[in-house]
């Protein structure tokens, strides 16, 4: 059975060299996730060393900052984003936002499995130029209860 654990300031390192395996073009280094991780709010998952997910919440509402998987495919983004809404669930979060890449099929594919919405389109919001989609859950919407 696979293990998802919360990881702290102390699994900067290991964070930044999952990042930068999933998003080479855009590394953020282990300073920067020490950094983030001491801020209040900020939550990070670990599954594995396979996988990774960064959350912050504000009050009743949280936000996706970053989830990525080295082996693909494998069920580990579907695990950690149950395991991440579960938290935030517990934590009496209301609602989630994220944003996505309008090209990342994979992505959209797993947030739209489970419940996320559109709630805005940010045009030429990344630095190639693509556009980012917005997307929201809210936690006590039936699909989101499911997962
Ligand atoms: C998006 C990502 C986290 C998915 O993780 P994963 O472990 O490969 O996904 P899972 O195996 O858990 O798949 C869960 C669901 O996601 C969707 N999905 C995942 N990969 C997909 C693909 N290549 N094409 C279409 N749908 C896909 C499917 O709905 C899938 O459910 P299914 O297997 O029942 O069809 C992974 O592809 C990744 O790390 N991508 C690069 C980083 C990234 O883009 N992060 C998101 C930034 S917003």
């Amino acid at each position: 059975m696979s293990a998802i654990c919360e990881a702290g300031p102390a699994h900067a390192a290991a964070l930044s060299a999952m990042h930068e395996r999933v998003f080479p073009k855009a590394p953020w280094n282990e300073a920067a996730f020490a950094a983030l991780l001491r801020q209040p709010g900020v939550a990070a998952l670990i599954h594995d060393a396979n996988g990774f997910m960064l959350l912050r919440t504000v009050l009743d509402e949280a936000e996706i900052l970053t989830i990525g998987v080295l082996e693909k495919r494998r069920g580990t983004g579907a695990a950690l984003l149950r395991e991440g809404l579960r938290r935030l669930r517990d934590a009496g979060v209301q609602v989630v936002h994220l944003e996505v890449a309008t090209d990342n099929a994979a992505a959209r594919a797993l947030y739209e499995a489970h419940g996320f919405v559109k709630s805005g389109l940010r045009k030429a919001y990344y630095e190639n130029g693509g556009d980012a989609l917005m997307l929201r859950l809210d936690l006590s919407s039936p699909v989101a209860q499911r997962s």
